[in-house]
């Protein structure tokens, strides 16, 4: 077989080990081998495209290769579980930022015009436009999500006066500059059409995501997802790499269905989201977070152990702030305890609890939590009536009942997990600070609410030692 036929059998297995890697990262129980055929599939896939694609500059390959693979080797270790979106936000934006640097670079390659013909010249230059195109959006979006979800920036959505129509006003220019772009370039020319949508990509990824609020960032984060797949494809049809295209289109539409099923458990429709704005009328709720809305009921860590020893049914409702307390060891610990006693324990998981997709899932399973007493808001919603404890272990927003009585705030319409049904919900946090969305709970007034006020950890630590 010569080498060409080497390349492509591999690129076949790198495709359907990222395809099984896809089936795996789908279940719980067979992540950890979907991740593995990840990690073998593109390392056949990077050894077939160094040794067989590329044939000459070896030197500046290999130094690209160390340093990015340094970066990224120190960054994936030294990241904490609770920045992990972030890093996920700013490695899409280095995707973007390679498929506008290999667009150019296409664009610039002076053998361009004798190796593209007519039509060819046409198409291969449409790919270029859409290559770069795409690929700022996502490096910019990217940027920004990574700022709002690092804390950087405000989470709040941007809400400028007519901008719906500044964004079809900037599509109408990306699509006149693509005429003008194809024109020229069939003439020698075309870069500066080329720098113009560039910018113009960059502010709208920019407007797209400033527009998007706090509570809405789960759909963006997955929406970057599928922006960077089809970033890469794109520059996989500029450079005719199969394998790109088709992992790119992986990415692409794999994010896109995530980004769908975000929107269905949020309770919004995707365009809605894209088009910004959700959550203007938070800023009149989250102003309100600061009225009065009544005295809090404290409860110790005694209390809670009493309660929770007593109780035949147990919701356990994680958050984002067990996973900044990373309590998830301790809770587990206090799960075996109980249910040794007879009491039934089981998890209630919101889909957009947490940072990222699937965030409460991971640190369970990193905690050994088995798998068939963790549950899906779905699968539990209705049985709080019949629970005696709910323990909100630092969860806000998916608890808060506004969601349901406050339609047009930032959270309105959202499904939440309806644990003040239950005959008691104890809820762990710090302070009395909002979460990620901004507004106030108004679960913590209830007169079945108490609040149990630490670290989660920490509190949690002294519930297991009273228990
Ligand atoms: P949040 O609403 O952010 O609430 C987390 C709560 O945890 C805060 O109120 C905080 O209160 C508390 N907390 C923080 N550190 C703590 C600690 N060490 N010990 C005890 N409590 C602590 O989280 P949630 O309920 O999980 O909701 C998720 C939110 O994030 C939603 O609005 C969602 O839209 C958004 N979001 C989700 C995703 C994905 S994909 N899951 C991505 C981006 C954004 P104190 O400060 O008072 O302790």
């Amino acid at each position: 077989m010569n080498i060409e036929g080497i390349i492509s059998v591999s690129y076949i297995i790198a495709t359907i080990l990222f395809i099984l890697a896809l089936g795996g990262l789908s279940n719980q129980e067979t992540a950890r081998r979907g991740n593995w055929y990840g990690i073998i599939g593109m390392a056949i896939a990077l050894v077939a495209t160094i040794l067989g694609v590329v044939t000459h500059n070896y030197v500046p390959l290999f130094v690209a290769l160390l340093i990015g693979g340094t970066i990224g080797l120190f960054a994936a270790r030294r990241v904490q579980m609770t920045q992990m979106p972030e890093l996920v936000a700013i490695l899409h934006s280095l995707v973007g930022l390679a498929a506008v640097a290999v667009g150019f670079a296409n664009f610039m390659d002076p053998d361009r015009l004798t190796h593209y013909l007519g039509v060819e010249l046409t198409i291969h230059d449409i790919e270029t436009y859409l290559g770069i195109l795409i690929g700022a959006v996502t490096f910019s979006g990217s940027v920004i999500a990574f700022g709002k979800l690092s804390g950087r920036m405000s989470g709040s959505p941007l809400t400028l006066p007519g901008r719906h129509f500044l964004n079809l006003a900037l599509l109408i220019a990306a699509i006149w500059f693509a005429y003008q772009f194809v024109v020229q370039s069939a003439a020698g020319g075309g870069m500066q059409p080329l720098i113009i949508m560039t910018v113009i990509a960059l502010v709208f990824g920019i407007h797209m995501v400033m527009a998007i609020g706090g509570a809405d960032m789960p759909v963006v984060v997955s929406m970057l997802n599928s922006y960077s797949g089809w970033a890469a494809s794109a520059t996989g049809f500029m450079l005719g790499n199969d394998l790109l295209i088709v992992t790119g289109a992986l990415v692409g539409s794999s994010g896109a269905i995530l980004s769908y099923i975000m929107c269905r458990a949020m309770n919004r429709k995707f365009l809605s989201v894209i088009a910004g704005g959700f959550g203007t009328g938070g800023g009149a709720a989250a102003a309100a977070s600061g009225e009065d809305q009544g005295e809090v009921q404290p409860i110790d860590a005694e209390e809670t152990a009493a309660l929770l020893g007593n109780a035949k049914e147990v919701m356990i409702i994680p958050g984002y702030g067990m996973a900044v307390a990373q309590a998830q060891h301790i809770v587990y610990e206090i799960t075996k305890t109980l249910r040794a006693k007879g009491v039934n324990v089981r998890f209630g998981i919101h889909p957009v609890a947490g940072r990222m997709p699937g965030h409460m899932n991971v640190l369970l399973a990193e905690a050994k939590v088995p798998y068939d007493i963790v549950f899906e808001m779905d699968e539990v919603n209705d049985d709080f009536p019949k629970v005696d404890v709910s323990v909100v272990i630092g969860a806000n927003d998916i608890v808060n009942p506004s969601a349901l009585t406050d339609p047009d705030g930032p959270i309105g319409g959202m499904p939440v997990l309806e644990c003040w049904k239950g005959e008691v919900s104890i809820v762990l946090k710090r302070s009395m600070a909002t979460g990620y969305a901004g507004v106030q709970n108004p679960l913590f007034f209830l007169d079945n609410t108490r609040m149990l006020f630490g670290d989660a950890g920490d509190t949690l630590d002294k519930v297991f030692k009273a228990l």
